[in-house]
């Protein structure tokens, strides 16, 4: 099984990324092809200033690899050193209805939150279909905000097979069932762009402070409380088991429960769960020459992979004379 997914070097990653795509990404290097990479171009709709986004490159690199994942299980790349993708993201442009990208819920989303409307928002879509299909990506694991994006994805591909004959393998969605979205600390989908994240790798303070301001409700202490509607009891089931689970839902329906104890378990619990991937991360900061090194590497595998789909949607298409 081919299995293919990126992420955008846009922001600090946080723990809604890492559920919905990360964690599911590093099991895959254990009994699939996977390949993974870093959507440089595609952040280039958010991020105008060249400085960040290079740094936020080598931030994403250092997170992947401190959370585990292993460059030699992978292909594990930056989207840019592979500069095909362009060309074929051209190729696939011209079989793609405008109608198709003015429909993407993100495209309306951002537009509407007062990004400029500019050609590369529009045409993301288009080169994050070449992304999967130049490397015939068979599951692409996302979280749920991205699933009309793999459709469209989808639709380019089966137009481009239908218009020119079998070339590209058409991808299947994954979405972990087991994993809603990820509330942010605000109620809303947790997201770089609505300032409402808790931060994989931020300093234990910042990390008391974001989950300190975890929006709760006005129920007081001694009544019972509904452990399904509270963002704090969502976000802490990130990080128990079943038992535990039963049991805090069991405290929630009682009452007694102070929301600021429960508060103080998750900061335990998230500074826990990370504690071994933010000391590998300190330790891979002091080398970043190696950390290029890997990307490197990663691109000249990537780039391997991708010729032979490039080679024959080109001659598909009749740029080979
Ligand atoms: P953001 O919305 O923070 O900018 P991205 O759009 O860069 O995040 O998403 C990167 C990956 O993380 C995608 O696969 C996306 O579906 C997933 N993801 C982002 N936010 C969440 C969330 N709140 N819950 C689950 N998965 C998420
Ligand atoms: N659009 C995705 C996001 O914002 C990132 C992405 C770009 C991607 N190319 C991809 C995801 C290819 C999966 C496959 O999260």
């Amino acid at each position: 099984m081919r299995v293919l997914s990126g992420i955008q070097p846009s922001g600090e990653l946080h723990i809604g990324n890492y559920f919905g795509m990360m964690e599911p990404m590093i099991q895959y290097q254990e009994d699939s092809e996977l390949y993974c990479f870093i959507v440089n171009y595609h952040a280039m709709t958010s991020v105008s200033d060249g400085q960040k986004l290079s740094q936020g490159t080598i931030d994403v690199a250092l997170d992947f690899l401190a959370l585990g994942l292993d460059p030699d299980k992978s292909t594990f790349w930056v989207q840019s050193d592979v500069p095909e993708v362009t060309e074929l993201t051209w190729i696939l442009n011209n079989v793609t209805p405008v109608g198709l990208l003015l429909r993407s819920h993100s495209y309306k989303d951002k537009t509407a939150q007062g990004i400029a409307p500019n050609h590369g928002l529009l045409s993301y879509p288009v080169l994050m279909a070449a992304d999967i299909l130049l490397y015939q990506g068979e599951r692409v694991p996302v979280g749920k905000d991205q699933q009309q994006h793999l459709e469209i994805t989808r639709d380019i591909a089966i137009k481009f097979n239908g218009t020119y004959g079998e070339t590209f393998v058409i991808p299947e969605v994954e979405i972990n069932p087991n994993i809603p979205m990820v509330v942010g600390i605000d109620g809303r989908k947790m997201s770089k762009s609505y300032d409402n994240t808790i931060e994989i790798f931020c300093d234990e303070k910042d990390l008391r402070d974001r989950i300190a301001r975890i929006v709760t409700d006005a129920t007081p202490v001694e009544a019972p409380k509904d452990p399904d509607k509270c963002n704090l009891f969502i976000n802490i089931s990130l990080f128990l088991n079943e038992r535990e689970k039963t049991e805090l839902a069991e405290r929630y329906r009682r009452g007694g429960l102070k929301y600021s104890d429960v508060k103080k378990e998750l900061f335990a619990r998230i500074w826990e769960y990370f504690r071994e991937a933010r000391d590998k991360r300190k330790e891979l900061a002091q080398d970043v020459g190696q950390i290029r090194h890997i990307l490197q590497r990663g691109a000249e595998k990537a780039r391997a992979k991708a010729a032979p789909t490039l080679d024959l949607a080109r001659r598909r298409v009749g740029l080979v004379y």
